[in-house]
């Protein structure tokens, strides 16, 4: 190992020092190896919420987070987005390189025919109060699918990985929907195999027995986009989630419920929901935005500007420019005088001031993929409980991507960090108690 590449380390109370191995990516930050640091030095690292921690090594996606660059298997988001579609992204995610015309339409096949649940999952439904919101059922019953699934599955078998992950991109649109339809008291719609992804998810969504439904191409488009722009983001606290759980060998489906919770919350994927709230206190209150602008800057009010700011982009979010433009066309097209382009308009004028703000310059706070994209579902009719359920559909793939990753990786262990220990010392029982 030569010099240059290796660091030193030198602990001042002993004056002992090692070298520790620099691990270079094939692109982005290069990383220090410590895992002999502990037997060579007898030092834990500490790093609350792993802001300069690297947890694993992955070849699927990568974020530059200082040029707001985002890439799949090395493909730009933007072109993904002009030319790609989601189940295209899903293969690229799953097995690292875009598929030619007859890989695209045999995986195409596979997916559309395991969109079907087993009939006795419906139970699992009934079991909820009407109004639970659709992220508790989605926990519920994405893990209730390791009671069916469990014991076909090797998980060391590659073969086998991969059904469970077809069986889950497949089943979490259908397994979405019928949160939804339950939640409103109706019937549960079948998928329909002559329909793609997103036409599918939104026919299980808001057809009815009573009327043809024929979803709206411009709506279909925009989910598709949608799902593509929310597939995957390296190893965020919902995909670190499912990789910590996978670690211990769990069940995958156990694993991607553990994912669904942690995305559920408002500081990860529940922010579309917190946005779409924010921005219709901001229209219906007397309040203008600045009023909002200096709660979020202010240390002792617990209010932030949901939408905004990323621990990875130190600039705007790529998929927060794509999404904006797509926002503002669909938006156009729904004609001036529908009731969302107001919650548009304050978004764009929140972002406009808060971008031109000190406290957001210097902090390098830009709006994130949340910050628009719940303007678009419910242009598109979906309830606000429903916005962090299309991201878990949409984050599946990237979550079993990694999970495949993990399992197969020669170097994966069951994950289990240290602590900073910092309570009391040994002491004994006091006697004079018995
Ligand atoms: C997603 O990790 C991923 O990749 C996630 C995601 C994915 O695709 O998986 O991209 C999806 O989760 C996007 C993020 C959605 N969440 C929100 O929009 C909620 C609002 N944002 C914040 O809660 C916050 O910005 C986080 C949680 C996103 C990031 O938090 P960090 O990295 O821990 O940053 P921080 O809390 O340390 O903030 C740094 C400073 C602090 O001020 P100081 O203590 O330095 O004075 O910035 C401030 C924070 O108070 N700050 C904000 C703010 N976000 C950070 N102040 C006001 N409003 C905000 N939104």
């Amino acid at each position: 190992m030569s010099k240059k590449d290796t660091v030193t380390l030198i602990d001042n109370s002993t004056g002992k020092e090692i070298e520790l191995p620099i691990l270079h990516p094939t692109n982005g930050i290069s990383t220090i190896d410590v895992r002999q640091l502990y037997r060579k030095l007898g030092y834990f690292t500490y790093d609350p919420g792993f802001l300069s921690t690297a947890s694993c090594h992955s070849s699927i996606t990568y974020l530059d987070g200082l040029n707001g660059e985002l890439q799949y298997g090395g493909y730009p988001i933007e072109q993904l987005a002009d030319h790609s579609n989601f189940l295209e992204v899903c293969y690229l995610l799953l097995e690292g390189e875009l598929p030619t015309k007859e890989e695209f339409a045999e995986f195409k096949t596979i997916i559309t025919e395991h969109t079907m649940l087993h009939e006795a999952l419906k139970r699992f439904y009934s079991g909820f109060r009407r109004d639970a919101h659709p992220m508790a059922i989605m926990v519920g019953v994405v893990g209730a699918l390791s009671a069916f699934y469990h014991d076909e599955i090797d998980i060391h078998d590659p073969k086998h990985r991969m059904i469970a992950a077809h069986q889950l991109i497949a089943k979490m649109p259908t397994i979405a929907a019928w949160s939804y339809r339950y939640s409103h008291g109706l019937p549960f719609e079948y998928p329909r195999n002559h329909l793609d992804y997103a036409s599918n998810f939104l026919h299980m969504m808001f057809s009815l027995p009573t009327v043809a439904y024929v979803p709206d191409p411009v709506f279909v488009k925009a989910l598709d986009l949608i799902f593509i722009l929310h597939a995957d983001h390296e190893q965020n606290a919902s995909t670190s989630t499912v990789r910590l759980t996978g670690s211990s060998e769990a069940n995958p489906f156990a694993a991607i419920s553990a994912g669904i919770a942690s995305l559920w919350g408002p500081a990860h994927g529940g922010a579309n929901e917190a946005v779409i709230r924010m921005l219709t206190d901001i229209v219906e209150s007397d309040n203008d935005v600045e009023y909002y602008i200096e709660r979020a800057k202010n240390k002792d009010d617990r209010f932030r500007l949901m939408g905004f700011g990323h621990r990875i982009y130190k600039n705007y979010d790529p998929r927060a420019r794509i999404i904006r433009k797509t926002c503002h066309e669909l938006l156009t097209g729904l004609g001036s005088s529908n009731e969302y382009s107001d919650l548009f308009k304050a978004a764009m004028e929140l972002e406009q001031i808060a971008l031109e703000d000190e406290y957001f310059i210097s902090r390098n706070l830009y709006p994130n993929v949340d910050f628009y994209s719940g303007i678009i579902l419910l242009a598109m009719g979906v309830p606000l409980n429903m916005f962090t359920v299309i991201f878990a559909v949409a984050r599946t793939v990237g979550w079993v991507s990694h999970w495949d990753e993990m399992i197969q990786d020669p170097e994966s262990r069951i994950g289990r960090p240290r602590q900073l220990y910092v309570g009391a010392l040994p002491r004994d029982y006091p006697k004079d108690s018995d």
